[in-house]
């Protein structure tokens, strides 16, 4: 199934009445991304277009180099493309000025990345709050939202630990709640579990698959089958290019769920014998 029919079978009003059209989190149209060196013009985008509806939650994969992060990236606001359009609600992000970019970021971008990037003088509640430094506005509204959100990702009991006293996947919580806080677009993830064991993967991408249920649009960017098949839709790009674009039906998602879990289930059995 081609992804255009599936979003169009899936908004099918049973009634047979008029269709309603999901809202865009992101629309991307032919989008290019050019690196210009001394001695050479990188074309990391060749051309690239897709749209991600609200509520989506989307695997990037591809061979390294193909131009997942250089994605990512533009879709996060911290770059510009060379040529096409890449909207986030009404703004074309193309057309921006380095400022608005940088408004944008921090008031409506997302990001967990591999290393956590937690600022490690901060305490959990203070590092969930950073986004709201730049806008200029911490009081005690903005404090609940915090807690509210380590606590979302189970963290309530840790509030006033600073990252060296967390493990991994209890870093990666805090940044997964960080990246909330703003009540973004999406939350973009740049291999969000590639440091993590597989138990702390299986919390993570649980965290994920809950935040995505609540309605939360999720773009990840994996190497990994078994992390990309908890995903809606896998995109695959290829040598700056889109080469494949493909649903995961809740079958198979529901599958990679349980295996993995049973294989999580197995692994801590073994620890405790
Ligand atoms: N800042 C830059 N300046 C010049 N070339 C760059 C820059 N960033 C990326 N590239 C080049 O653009 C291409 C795409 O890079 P990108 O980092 O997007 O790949 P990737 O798919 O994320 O790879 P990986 O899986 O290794 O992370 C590569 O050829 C890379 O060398
Ligand atoms: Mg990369």
């Amino acid at each position: 199934m081609s992804m255009t029919d599936a979003y169009r079978s899936s908004e099918a009003d049973p009634s047979g009445g008029a269709t309603t059209p999901k809202r865009l989190a992101t629309s991307i149209r032919d989008l290019q991304k050019h690196y210009v060196l001394k001695s050479e013009t990188v074309k990391a985008l060749r051309g690239v277009s897709f749209d991600v509806p609200e509520g989506d939650y989307v695997a990037i994969m591809g061979p390294s180099g193909s131009g997942k992060s250089t994605l990512l990236n533009l879709l996060g606001c911290l770059d510009k493309p060379t040529k096409g359009s890449l909207m986030l609600g009404d703004d074309d992000i193309a057309t921006m000025s380095d400022d608005e970019l940088a408004e944008i970021r921090s008031e409506r971008i997302g990001f967990v990345f591999q290393s956590y990037n937690l600022i490690q003088q901060l305490s959990v509640v203070e590092n969930i709050q950073v986004p709201l430094y730049y806008q200029g506005n911490i009081g005690a509204k903005e404090r609940a939202r915090s807690i509210e959100l380590a606590e979302r990702v189970g963290l309530g009991d840790r509030l006033d630990h600073r990252p060296t006293q967390l493990s991994g996947g209890q870093q990666q919580r805090v940044a997964i709640a960080r990246s909330l806080v703003n009540d973004p677009y999406f939350v973009l993830a740049d291999e969000p579990t590639g440091n993590l064991d597989s138990v702390t993967t299986e919390e993570i991408l649980t965290i994920f698959d809950q935040l995505n249920e609540e309605g939360r649009t999720i773009i990840l960017v994996t190497h990994e089958d078994f992390v990309a098949a908890r995903a809606k839709r896998v995109v695959r790009l290829k040598d700056g290019k889109l080469h494949k674009d493909e649903i995961n039906d809740e079958d198979s998602r529901k599958a990679a769920r349980d295996f993995q879990r049973k294989h999580v289930e197995q692994l801590l059995k073994e620890v405790d014998r």
